[in-house]
């Protein structure tokens, strides 16, 4: 079966890679807008009887979701047979409980319609928590992908003696696995989350940080609170020294200029969502 993958605007960069990797052609299409701002999208390769991947990040997910649904049903009304979702970062599973009378559970209402619009979804560290499995919020298939062997990877090469924090008990999942991939220690924080933009952060262990360079990993970094706090901390005992990694570089507002300020030696994240940060490309995860 003739299979292209598209690329959402903005990811070409990955696609092609991911195109390359595949020996799979990259289809051409064009995301226009009409002069008043509504999408006009036109398919230029046949795409009749084929199998698609498309690739975007939902990072900033609410203009992109409509586009794909615009995007997919124009691609259903081509022939084609089978639509894949590439979504490296996937939004809204940190809405995964109803956390104040009146909200709801975003991650499930988002999974819902994805699964309307896709036949299979791959992602990287989705944020997994309460709930345990996507499987609890897709009704279609999806693979989840790790990137913690390439974090590792990237800790063993430029840092000597790393010892890596995670900032709270859902980080060891990642944490444990990045530090195996090294041979390094590690030590989990305890966080508690006081609003939308703050949160305090409490070291268990100090004494594993001795003659070490503090590697804060995390799967991440929205506000950058998190990361920033465990570096205020880290200085008040004496630890002027802080490499920030994480998977996802969502950077909310100004939050990439106050963790540098905040005294990060360097910021390091995966390619999942296109930023300067950038340093980890996680390209091989999709050999398909
Ligand atoms: C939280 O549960 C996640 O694992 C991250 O620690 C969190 O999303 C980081 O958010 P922020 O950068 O806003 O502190």
């Amino acid at each position: 079966m003739k299979r292209f993958v598209f690329a959402y605007p903005g990811y070409e960069s990955l696609t092609e890679k991911i195109a390359q990797l595949n020996g799979i052609e990259v289809g051409t299409a064009h995301w226009g807008h009409f002069p008043d701002g509504e999408s006009k999208l036109k398919v230029l390769s046949n795409v009749q009887g084929s199998a698609i991947v498309i690739i975007c990040s939902l990072d900033r997910p609410d203009e992109k979701i409509t586009r794909l649904y615009l995007f997919t049903s124009l691609l259903r009304d081509l022939g084609v047979s089978k639509i894949t979702l590439i979504c490296p970062y996937l939004a809204y599973m940190r809405q995964d409980k109803v956390f104040e009378i009146g909200e709801g559970i975003s991650a499930r209402y988002h999974a819902k319609l994805l699964s309307l619009m896709f036949d299979e979804l791959i992602t990287v560290d989705p944020h997994l928590h309460r709930i345990a499995n996507l499987s609890e919020i897709f009704n279609i298939k999806t693979e989840v992908k790790h990137a913690a062997p390439f974090m590792s990877e990237w800790i063993l090469k430029h840092v000597k003696d790393p010892v890596l924090i995670g900032p709270d008990s859902e980080s060891e999942q990642w944490v444990s696995q990045v530090a195996k991939g090294i041979g390094c220690p590690f030590t989990v924080s305890e966080k508690t989350r006081l609003g939308d933009r703050e949160v305090k952060i409490v070291m268990k262990s100090e004494e594993v940080l001795k003659n070490k360079t503090p590697v804060l990993v995390d799967d991440i970094i929205s506000t950058g609170r998190t990361m920033i706090e465990t570096i205020l901390h880290l200085k008040s005992i004496g630890h002027h020294q802080a490499i920030c990694v994480a998977v996802h570089a969502v950077f909310a507002e100004q939050s990439y200029t106050q963790l540098q300020d905040a005294g990060a030696t360097e910021i390091v994240t995966c390619n999942t969502i296109v930023h300067p940060s950038n340093r980890i490309d996680l390209t091989g995860l999709f050999k398909f």
